[in-house]
């Protein structure tokens, strides 16, 4: 190979895997951004905040919280009502949170259900993600 040839290739190289670091946050970027379009409004923190820390009383009587399994510690793990280890939920502590749009779909409809007794909506959605995600 020719120096150039080689300096073009370590270039492409390290541009891969700058995109490797950031497609963590463009795919959570994405389903936030998804969440804001299926609302048609802004989305809030501090709603976001006021859902997750809530105690309700539409769901099971055994969650009434978010908190109930991912604790009021968000940089921490959770348990399950089985006891078994949550991994924090704070983006800070675990940069692989809300990157994958199947994975949060799926605990989305299981936790909303169990908590709230219905599904979230995607402005709520939007708001806990946008919470979450600051953390
Ligand atoms: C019964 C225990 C329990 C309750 C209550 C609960 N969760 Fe969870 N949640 C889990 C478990 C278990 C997972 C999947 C394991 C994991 O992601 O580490 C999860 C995963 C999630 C995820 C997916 C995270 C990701 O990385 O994509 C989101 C979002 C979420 N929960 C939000 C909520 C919200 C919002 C509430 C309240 C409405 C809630 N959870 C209440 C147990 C719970």
């Amino acid at each position: 190979m020719k120096p150039t040839t080689i300096g073009a290739a370590t270039g492409i190289a390290f541009i891969l895997a700058l995109a490797g670091i950031a497609s963590a946050a463009g795919g959570r970027d994405t389903i936030i951004a998804s969440y804001a379009a299926a609302a048609g409004e802004p989305l809030s923190a501090e709603r976001g905040k006021a859902l997750f820390m809530g105690t309700h009383s539409s769901g099971k009587p055994d969650t009434p919280s978010c908190i109930t399994c991912h604790t009021d510690n968000l940089k921490g793990p959770g348990k399950t009502r089985a006891g078994k280890e949550i991994e924090p939920m704070a983006v800070s502590a675990n940069p692989q949170r809300y990157t994958d749009p199947a994975f949060v779909e799926k605990w989305f409809g299981r936790n909303c259900n169990s908590v709230l007794g219905r599904e979230c909506t995607p402005l709520e959605k939007g708001d806990l993600l946008t919470w979450l995600s600051s953390l």
